[in-house]
């Protein structure tokens, strides 16, 4: 038969960051010992870490574990196992049972004799035990009173039921008449068993006659003492006379009758003798009955006798002759009301007027479970009265609880079957004791569907009050929480028997929300931080752009502008948002210069700027009534009609946008000549150069004598003297 597991989950927190180990895990499953075709509900205990937040959390999945084909009842060959499925992973432990049964029955029998035992003989008693599991764990104990005599153990390793008839030899002397022999059944089933060890026992009452060895003479006066023939063999000696029944218990006042008969054939006669219903000695009688109508003498002992020719044998009858209690009553001792907690009282059992106090076993119970059992050594045959006491000392569990007194005759096997009984009337007691309160460590909600008073349990009597503070502030325990209501919320009862506190971290969680707007601006270069899912646990985020998963960039450039739909998600739902996202930077500027400038032409200084958003560029320079500014689209350009030296200068071209500004400056330069002009004069120059030359030759010539003159409307002509002339 396989059991199944089911699981159910619950959070347990650790403070802290969680061990690079992170998946650590381990399965605990507890050794269990059960009764058989009891319920069987074990935690199967999973602990592994997992990092919630700043919190280290060992999730723990416990596991209600059902036993057995049916899921209720567990039997002989019960197996269980706890397996763990983790990702790929799978731990597996197996469970370590052992199912164990008290004995059905047990009694204790004579072997091969009936009847009083007779002194310095060896008898066998055999205790039979039936129906016990599992037998290596039993420990039968053998006791005389409370004499501990023999111990016995099985080896065997069989797991189902057996039977077992451990034997004692006992050999009696005279003191012990009325002994008691116990055999006790326990089930020693370790620590993880229940404590202490279930145990059954069962009683026998011996009775011991002396072997008579001395002939008395003829007759006997009644009361004499037993009389048994010499040479009979000790199991046999009072062959001669036989009891029916052997032993008789009677309740006080009930009527009685006993037979003695005899085999003896060559008898005079025989006769009882008793205090109440004695008979006469009746002549070649065989069978004489002792009859009584009530037994009223607590301290009879009737005697049969038979006489022979030669000599009188005598065989005593036992007589236990009981009565139950008139009244039996508890109370408790010197004290009334509610009882304290942790307190010591004395609990009293009136029993009156019970005989034989020997045979009388006080049970002391709560509820149904047996706490003390009171014998009495005391060998009084007459009726006593009796005030055993229990000392209790109540937790706060006994509150509630129903004590009573149970006064139980064990008259062995001849007294009446079950044993006669009476029992007390419950005494109820109240136990007053201070707040205690059992919560989780931890407890994780959602967020408007749960309030605090549902998970802790507050006990405490008087019922107690109770408190939750959060942040040291009092709160409503019967409202739901809300997201920002997570903490560690403190609850404190309180009633006169004192007050106690408890803390639980709760964490509440709820769906993703985003808190983003719908645009965006940016500057280049740095980080996204406006948008933010919330979520308890801490969603996870997608990014899409244009349907495709991304990564969202750490810095975002003016490339990343554009618009993003962002999906969270965690265990209680999924949010998605769309957001435009707007990259600004700052201007960069375009500046066309015209270079050197001539007088009188026209000029265009054009500047133009990049940025978002788009920034406004301006021009500063010297306002002539031949400049105008022009918007050419994105460019703003200043034209210069018909240049004029005023107009040379600076000219400055500033972008600006909310992101910053930038400045370009020009130098404009005006020349005033013209390239005609220049070539004229250069020309002219020239000429002059030549010219000045030309006179200077002619002037030496002139000075040396040699001179040739011309017409003055003729062309002149330089030409050098030949080198003779000189
Ligand atoms: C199982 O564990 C829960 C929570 O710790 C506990 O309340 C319950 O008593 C346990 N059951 C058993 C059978 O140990
Ligand atoms: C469950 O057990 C009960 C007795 O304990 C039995 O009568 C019943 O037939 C069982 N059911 C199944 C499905 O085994
Ligand atoms: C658990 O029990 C099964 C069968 O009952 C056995 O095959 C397996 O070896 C056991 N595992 C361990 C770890 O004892
Ligand atoms: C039997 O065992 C009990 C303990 O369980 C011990 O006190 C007692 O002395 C033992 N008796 C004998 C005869 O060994
Ligand atoms: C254990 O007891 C059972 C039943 O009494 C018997 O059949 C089996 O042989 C015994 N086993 C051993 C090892 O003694
Ligand atoms: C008793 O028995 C004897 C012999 O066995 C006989 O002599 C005698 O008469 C009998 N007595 C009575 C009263 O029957
Ligand atoms: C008292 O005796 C009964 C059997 O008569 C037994 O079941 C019970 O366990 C005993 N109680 C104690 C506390 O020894
Ligand atoms: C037995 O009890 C009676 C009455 O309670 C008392 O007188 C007597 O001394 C007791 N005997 C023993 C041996 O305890
Ligand atoms: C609220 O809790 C109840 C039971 O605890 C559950 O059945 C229900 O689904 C929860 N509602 C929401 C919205 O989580
Ligand atoms: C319990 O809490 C209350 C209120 O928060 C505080 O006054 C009290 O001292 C605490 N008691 C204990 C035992 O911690
Ligand atoms: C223009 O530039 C001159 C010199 O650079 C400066 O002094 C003046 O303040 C500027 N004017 C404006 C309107 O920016
Ligand atoms: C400058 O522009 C204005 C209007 O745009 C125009 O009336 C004026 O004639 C222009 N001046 C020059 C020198 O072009």
């Amino acid at each position: 038969m396989l059991a199944f597991l089911v699981l159910m989950l619950l959070d347990r927190a650790a403070d802290g960051a969680c061990p690079p180990d992170t998946n650590l895990q381990t399965v605990e499953l507890p050794e269990v010992v059960v009764r058989h075709a009891d319920l069987l509900q074990i935690n199967c205990t999973a602990l592994f870490h997992k990092q919630l937040g700043r919190h280290c959390v060992f999730t723990e999945e416990h596991t209600s574990l059902l036993v057995a084909r049916n899921l209720t009842r567990v039997d002989w060959d019960t197996q269980a196992h706890c397996s763990l499925k983790l990702n790929e992973s799978l731990q597996y432990k197996n469970l370590t049972i052992t199912v164990y049964k008290t004995p059905d029955s047990m009694s204790i029998s004579l072997l091969n004799h009936s009847g009083p035992m007779v002194e310095g003989t060896e008898y066998h008693l055999q205790c039979d035990i039936l129906n016990v599991a599992p037998v290596q764990n039993l420990i039968v104990k053998w006791y005389k009173g409370n004499e501990s005599l023999l111990n016995v153990t099985y080896s065997n390793s069989t797991k189902t039921p057996v039977d077992v008839f451990p034997t004692l030899i006992v050999t009696p002397s005279s003191d012990d008449d009325g002994a008691q022999y116990r055999c006790e059944a326990e089930l020693d089933l370790g620590p993880e068993g229940p404590q202490p060890p279930p145990t059954v026992s069962s009683k026998y009452q011996i009775y011991v006659v002396q072997p008579q060895n001395q002939p008395t003479p003829f007759p006997t006066t009644p009361g004499s003492k037993d009389i048994v023939q010499p040479t009979a063999k000790p199991k046999g000696h009072n062959d001669l006379l036989e009891l029916n029944p052997p032993i008789v218990v009677v309740e006080y006042g009930d009527p009685v009758s006993v037979n003695c008969s005899t085999s003896s054939t060559d008898h005079e006669g025989m006769g009882w003798e008793a205090t109440q219903g004695g008979t006469d000695f009746q002549l070649n009688a065989t069978i004489v009955t002792w009859i009584v109508d009530n037994l009223e003498d607590w301290t009879i002992k009737p005697m049969c006798y038979i006489t022979t020719s030669t000599n009188q044998v005598t065989k005593m009858l036992p007589v236990i002759l009981y009565k139950t209690p008139d009244n039996m009553s508890i109370s408790l001792l010197d004290h009334s009301g509610p009882m304290v907690e942790g307190t010591e009282y004395h609990l009293q059992c009136d029993i009156l007027n019970v005989a034989p106090v020997q045979n009388l076993i006080v049970k002391w119970y709560k509820g149904n479970e047996s706490l003390l059992n009171v014998t009495y050594s005391n060998s009084t045959k007459t009726p006593v009265d009796v005030f055993p006491t229990l000392i209790v000392t109540p937790s706060s569990d006994d509150d509630g609880a129903q004590y009573r007194c149970e006064a139980e005759l064990d008259l062995g096997p001849e007294g009446p079957q079950p044993p006669p009984t009476v029992s007390s009337e419950p005494l109820i007691i109240t136990v007053h004791y201070k707040p205690d309160i059992k919560c989780p460590l931890q407890y994780i909600g959602v967020e408007k569907n749960f309030t605090l008073d549902k998970y802790c349990v507050v006990m405490g009597n008087p019922p107690p009050d109770t408190e939750w503070n959060w942040e040291g502030k009092h709160v409503n325990a019967s409202k739901p929480l809300n997201r920002k209501e997570s903490g560690r919320y403190t609850i404190s009862a309180f009633n006169h028997q004192g007050s106690t506190n408890a803390t639980v971290e709760i964490i509440v969680e709820y769906a993703p929300e985003w808190t983003c707007p719908s645009k965006i601006e940016i500057k280049e270069n740095e980080s996204l931080l406006e948008c933010k899912a919330n979520g308890q646990p801490e969603p996870e985020v997608r990014w899409y752009k244009d349907q495709t998963s991304l990564d969202p960039p750490r810095t975002w450039t003016r490339q990343n502008r554009g618009e993003y739909t962002l999906v969270s998600s965690n265990k209680h739902g999924e949010a998605s948002h769309t957001v435009h996202i707007d990259v600004l930077y700052a201007p960069e500027i375009h500046l066309t210069t015209p270079g050197i400038v001539r007088a009188g032409s026209d000029v265009s200084l054009g500047c133009s700027a990049q940025g978002n958003p788009l920034p406004e560029v301006k021009w500063n320079y010297t306002v002539a009534d031949n400049v105008n500014l022009t918007n050419d689209g994105h460019q703003r350009t200043v034209r210069i009609t018909r240049a004029t030296s005023t107009n040379a200068g600076i000219y400055i071209c500033t972008a600006t946008n909310r992101v910053g500004r930038d400045t370009r400056e020009t130098t404009v330069t005006i020349s005033t000549i013209d390239y005609s002009t220049i070539l004229m004069v250069a020309s002219l120059i020239v000429f002059l150069v030549i010219l000045i030359l030309l006179v200077y030759y002619c002037r030496r010539r002139k000075r040396r004598g040699d001179y040739h003159f011309h017409p003055i409307n003729s062309n002149i002509q330089m030409a050098p003297l030949p080198p003779d002339s000189k």
